[in-house]
């Protein structure tokens, strides 16, 4: 019994840890000619997903660069894409910029990473040009925009986050492409071309479509089982009535937007689409370093990937079904707790990590569910137990 104790506090003393490294809005702040800029990455919701990322450099805009770029009446989504091109995966210090080797570099950006840009574009190419001047350009721009140079640096915190300004807006046809609005996304095509097709099919099939469809416009986050999950979930899912069936999908989607970075700094309950009444089908968000995780009674699941997250809709793909435990019964305490093992276990970058590891997946699913086949050891849980109670034997001596 005392070693499950320890287990359960274990991620208590995890939690503490939580700091972000660094602040985009707080370091523009200080420079009155970059707050254009500095605004938009705040309401694009940019600013959160940079300051969760390491390694990263941001290449701003002076207020005059800005107002061309506003001058084209781009929607908010478009403009998005647009700064995030602006946003690098890599950091390039002033140093690391003059001494670019063989003159010529290409470093993906922001923009490659949300899914949204095809091919080669949101790529920026950075040249060290004669004279000493740096130049950027993304790799399938228009060749008659004129190109953007490196003016200053604005902070430099190695090699965590580099800022630079630039002279001009990085800009491609690709970014500028009308982007629709979430509200007049269709949400099963959306799911569905992005690995939550499975779970796509089963709204449609239950007639759930509608709820979630509606609940958009007044803000609505949805956590997808990656088709790889709801797979082997399957067998489950037939044997529940057709209400049961509504409720788990409803169970999904959280009536509020919430952008990744509300998730990261807000730990607590969560009421969802299929909440009727005070503590009904509810579940627990709780930040675990860089992962967000979300936890039912029965079982925790982390989010792998974000398909889209645009005020008012933000969707995420999750590694397990979540299981409300008015539909499955709480499984008897056995042996090795999973938890402790996906705490210790989630160390890997979550960023690029959009497909979880189908194997484990399965064998997670189980385990935590109502199935007693939870005697399963393996190397990691072991260490992770041994792990826990080590820190359980160093509290009791402290
Ligand atoms: C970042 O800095 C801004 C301005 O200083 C502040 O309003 C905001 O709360 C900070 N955000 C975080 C996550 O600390
Ligand atoms: C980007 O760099 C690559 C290789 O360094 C080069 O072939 C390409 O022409 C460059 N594109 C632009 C738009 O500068
Ligand atoms: C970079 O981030 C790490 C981890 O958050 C932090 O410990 C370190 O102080 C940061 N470096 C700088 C220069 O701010
Ligand atoms: C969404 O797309 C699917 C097929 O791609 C279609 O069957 C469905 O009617 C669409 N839903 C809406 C609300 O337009
Ligand atoms: C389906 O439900 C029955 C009756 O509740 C139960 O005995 C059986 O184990 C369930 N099957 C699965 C795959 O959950």
């Amino acid at each position: 019994m005392k070693l499950r104790i320890f287990i359960f506090l274990l991620p208590l003393l995890l939690l503490s840890t939580t700091t972000n490294a660094h602040n985009i809005t707080h370091i523009l702040a200080k420079h009155p000619d970059l707050s254009t800029f500095n605004h938009y990455l705040t309401i694009t919701h940019l600013a959160a997903e940079i300051n969760r990322r390491r390694t990263i450099t941001v290449a701003a805009i002076d207020n005059a660069a800005m107002n061309d770029l506003l001058a084209k009446h781009f929607s908010l989504y478009t403009l998005k894409n647009i700064l995030s091109l602006h946003v690098f995966a890599d950091y390039f210090g002033a140093k690391k910029l003059h001494q670019i080797t063989k003159g010529s570099t290409t470093t993906s950006s922001l923009f490659q990473a949300t899914g949204e840009a095809a091919g080669t574009s949101g790529y920026v190419n950075i040249t060290d040009m004669k004279g000493g001047k740096v130049g950027f350009n993304p790799v399938d721009s228009d060749s008659d925009q004129p190109m953007a140079t490196y003016v200053k640096s604005i902070e430099e915190l190695p090699y965590n986050i580099s800022v630079i300004q630039i002279s001009h807006g990085l800009s491609s046809p690709e970014a500028e492409a009308p982007t629709a609005s979430p509200t007049d996304l269709n949400l099963t095509s959306l799911m569905a071309k992005q690995g939550c097709l499975a779970f796509s099919e089963l709204i449609t099939a239950q007639g759930a479509d509608d709820t979630f469809t509606q609940s958009v416009e007044g803000g609505l986050t949805i956590f997808c089982p990656s088709d790889e999950t709801l797979k082997s979930f399957m067998p489950r899912y037939k044997n529940l009535t057709k209400e049961g069936k509504t409720s788990l999908l409803l169970y999904h989607g959280v009536p509020l937007y919430n952008s990744l970075g509300m998730l990261r700094s807000s730990n607590g309950l969560m009421n969802t689409l299929a909440t009727e009444g005070a503590n009904k089908y509810d579940f627990t968000i709780q930040n675990d370093g860089d992962d967000v995780k979300v936890q039912t009674k029965i079982v925790t699941a982390t989010i792998k990937g974000t398909l889209i997250d645009e005020d008012p809709l933000a969707v995420y793909k999750i590694d397990k079904v979540l299981l409300p435990r008015e539909l499955f019964k709480t499984a008897p305490p056995s042996p090795a707790p999973k938890s402790p093992k996906s705490k210790r276990g989630s160390t890997e970058d979550d960023d690029e990590a959009d497909a979880p590891g189908p194997a484990e997946d399965d064998s997670d699913l189980v385990a935590d569910s109502t199935s007693n086949d939870g005697n399963r050891f393996r190397g990691g849980e072991l260490l992770s137990v041994g792990f826990s109670l080590f820190v359980g034997i160093l509290m009791c001596i402290f």
